[in-house]
């Protein structure tokens, strides 16, 4: 059977977006499946779908999530749906800049995901904005290997 992916982007001007669009390009194959829905609109029936999926999120205001993800962010924490079927990643977009705050967006779903019973896999990713480094490259890189980390917890007993 195929895996599954969902990434969800929360994204202000598009950055978010286009990592999104290239794990798609990498991780899409025979056996893995991937779509890319941005956050705006979306609700907790999403996790009713059989997938894995992607937060894939940058940050504003005060560490903030995207206006793009609030609704959503904000649903989940008022309705506090039961996702302890649901498993999921992290690639978080930030700049070090704020270092106050620093990949916050991530964070804060990251956390909330957690709180509902959801269960990560790997490491929360943080790009930092003022590194330099391209975050599309960045994306593709971690996705692969997030992807092996994936497949590897599947193969296991749930
Ligand atoms: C007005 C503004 C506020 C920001 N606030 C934060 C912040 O609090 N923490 C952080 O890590 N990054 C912050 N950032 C950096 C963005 O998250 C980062 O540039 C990201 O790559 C933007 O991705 P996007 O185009 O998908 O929205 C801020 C950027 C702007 C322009």
């Amino acid at each position: 059977m195929k895996t599954q992916i969902s990434i969800l982007v929360g994204t202000m001007t598009g950055t978010a977006q286009l990592c999104a669009q290239e794990v798609e390009l990498a991780l899409g194959d025979d056996d893995t499946q991937v779509e890319t829905v941005l956050m705006d609109g979306l609700d907790a029936s999403v996790f009713s779908k059989k997938s894995i999926f992607l937060i894939c999120t940058s940050t504003y205001g005060q560490g903030d999530v995207p206006d793009n993800a609030r609704a959503f962010y904000e649903h989940l924490k008022s309705a506090r749906p039961n996702l302890s079927h649901v498993r999921y990643g992290v690639f978080g977009l930030g700049d070090r800049t704020y270092a106050e705050t620093f990949n916050f967006g991530g964070k804060r779903f990251d956390e909330l995901l957690t709180e509902l019973g959801a269960e990560r896999i790997g490491e929360r990713h943080m790009h930092d904005a003022s590194s330099g480094i391209l975050p599309e490259e960045t994306a593709l890189e971690w996705s692969q290997e997030w992807l092996r980390k994936v497949k590897e917890r599947l193969a296991q007993p749930a």
